[in-house]
């Protein structure tokens, strides 16, 4: 995703020296945007704020950066209050990463001294520069914290102690692949790609977790065997951190596990200033999450996610639960990570069956809001099927965007998010069924996704066409077709009574989310008992 390299930060902080030293050393071109202006203007940046005024020069600004950002793969040095303005954010968030610069309120005082070439401190003496230095960076926090990352450029010369600091940094941002926005203005990036953990740590120092926290990395006994090697490069990279394992499956997303880890955490005198790492499926991101978000009232939670359906699904949008014997989920929180890192590589040990799982919530995505998507995935089901890293990356980062659009928009579930919960009604009431032991959670919302589908149809709301398209899709993906495939049978009257304990159920009433076509779902309580019935037929 980053194309362009943007530099933000107070005057003096080192955006320019920075800029080119960084263009230079990666060979890319540079952009001053204060040049740009005064090229443009024919004037000084000095000489528009004394003749035309602040509001002409931010508009100047506005239409340079809108320019600039044209440019492919380019540094550029933004004047000090470019920010200010969330146009020029949206631009330069658009067409690559932001980064802030920051200085010591005494430091940038100082270099600003040898220069008297800055228009909002013209004519001020150290002290009164100073004292309009610590309003003016008290003022714009609010916009400097909306960079991705920040940089510390206190010590000289750049060239020795903050060009290395950046490069390092970019090690991991370089691939930065999603950024979900959600409504409250909070931000955090995914980042997608081979052989990334090694990054972790880097991903903890820019995020300014490391040193600032304790980190607890929590993974389940699977994992912790297959992916050993990581696990403890993870542990490792998060300063020799300890360790907190679940046994795995679903079957402990409970209140006791959890409780487990919570008595871990007291016992190790952990404080608010404490970071979970979880690296590790849905079920150990529900609970990790969930931990974070209940522990001493909120701790800091990253997300390293080592299924494909935790790569798609749950470890975007910030749903953390346990379940409880009267369904699934039904205790939780909306808690967001502070970032999500994953690393196809860590597939490789994944078994096929839940590979498969992952793949049935990505033909979701094509199905509740993207047909070309779904056009893609038709396309390019074998070249997933056998890992094919371009394709998969493609296909984990369109399901991350996909859902950070829709989280975006409806982070608590009020409207839209409903969507995302499209073969989870019927999947959710297959897994109570079956104790939560007899299929993984993905397969039963493939197999929930058929019997939506086929209701849709009885309902007069979809097609047999597309049906059937949905279906030889999931077909590819190696979804069973029945239960009785796999040796299950379960009772059409448990399920019903089953999805009206589902917490989608909204009381008594019980909610679906069907196609309407591929592309575009519908929330409805509208289909009969016998109508559901009969769609279950499909899968019995
Ligand atoms: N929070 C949300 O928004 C959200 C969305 C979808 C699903 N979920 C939840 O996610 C859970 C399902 O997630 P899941 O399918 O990842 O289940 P999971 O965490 O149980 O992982 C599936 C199995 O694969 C193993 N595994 C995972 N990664 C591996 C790897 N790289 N190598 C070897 N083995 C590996 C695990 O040990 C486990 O046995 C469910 O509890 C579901 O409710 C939550």
């Amino acid at each position: 995703m980053p194309n362009n390299i943007y530099f933000t930060g107070f005057m003096a902080s080192g955006k320019t020296r920075i800029g080119k030293l960084l263009a230079n050393h990666l060979n890319l071109d540079y952009v001053d945007s204060d040049v740009f202006i005064t090229e443009h203007a024919g004037k000084s940046i000095a000489e528009i704020f004394e003749q035309d005024g602040e509001a002409k020069f931010r508009e100047l600004e506005k239409e340079a950066i809108k320019e600039i950002s044209k440019k492919e793969n380019v540094v550029v040095s933004l004047g000090g209050g470019a920010i200010t303005k969330s146009e020029n954010v949206e631009v330069i968030k658009n067409t690559g990463i932001l980064i802030c610069m920051r200085a010591e309120p005494e430091i940038l005082c100082e270099r600003i001294g040898r220069n008297n070439n800055r228009p909002l401190m013209a004519g001020l003496d150290p002290e009164a520069r100073l004292e309009k230095i610590i309003n003016m960076l008290a003022e714009r926090e609010k916009f400097y914290s909306l960079a991705d990352f920040s940089i510390d450029s206190n010590e000289d010369p750049p060239e020795k102690h903050v060009l290395p600091r950046i490069l390092d940094a970019l090690k991991l941002w370089e691939y930065l692949a999603v950024r979900v926005n959600l409504a409250s203005g909070e931000a955090y990036p995914i980042f997608i790609g081979k052989g990334i953990l090694k990054y972790a740590n880097i991903l903890l120092k820019t995020l300014k977790i490391l040193p600032k926290c304790e980190m607890l990395v929590c993974t389940d006994s699977n994992i912790a065997k297959k992916q050993k090697k990581n696990f403890m490069m993870i542990c490792q990279k998060a300063g020799e951190s300890k360790n907190f394992i679940f046994p795995a499956g679903e079957r402990s997303k409970n209140l006791e596990k959890l409780n487990s880890l919570w008595t871990f955490m007291l016992k190790k005198r952990y404080t608010r200033k404490t970071c979970l790492l979880q690296f590790s499926g849905g079920v150990v991101g529900d609970m990790a999450g969930f931990a974070a978000a209940t522990y001493q009232r909120g701790v800091s939670f990253v997300q390293f996610p080592t299924s494909l359906l935790a790569m798609v699904d749950s470890s975007v949008g910030g749903k953390v639960a346990i379940n409880h014997p009267e369904g699934k989920n039904m205790i939780g929180a909306f808690y967001q990570p502070q970032a999500v890192v994953c690393d196809l590589s860590v597939l490789k040990t994944l078994p096929k069956e839940e590979f498969h799982a992952g793949l049935a919530e990505i033909v979701k995505y094509g199905i509740i809001y993207d047909f070309y998507f779904f056009e893609w995935l038709e396309k390019n089901a074998s070249a997933l099927m056998r890992k094919d890293a371009a394709a998969l990356k493609y296909a984990v980062q369109r399901s991350c965007e996909i859902k950070a659009e829709v989280v975006g928009i409806d982070e608590r579930e009020l409207g839209l998010r409903a969507i995302l919960n499209y073969g989870h009604t019927f999947g959710h009431a297959i897994e109570k069924l079956t104790n939560f032991n007899k299929l993984s959670h993905g397969i039963a919302i493939g197999l929930g996704m058929r019997i939506a589908g086929r209701l849709s149809t009885i309902m007069g709301m979809w097609n047999e066409k597309e049906e059937s398209r949905q279906n030889e899709l999931l077909n590819k993906f190696g979804i069973p077709e029945t239960l009785k495939e796999r040796g299950i049978k379960i009772d059409a009257e448990k399920t019903w009574d089953a999805i009206a304990g589902d917490k989608k159920a909204e009381k008594q009433t019980r909610v679906y989310i069907l196609p309407l076509e591929i592309g575009k779902v519908v929330k409805t309580s509208a289909p009969s008992k016998k109508q559901v019935f009969e769609a279950l037929e499909v899968v019995l």
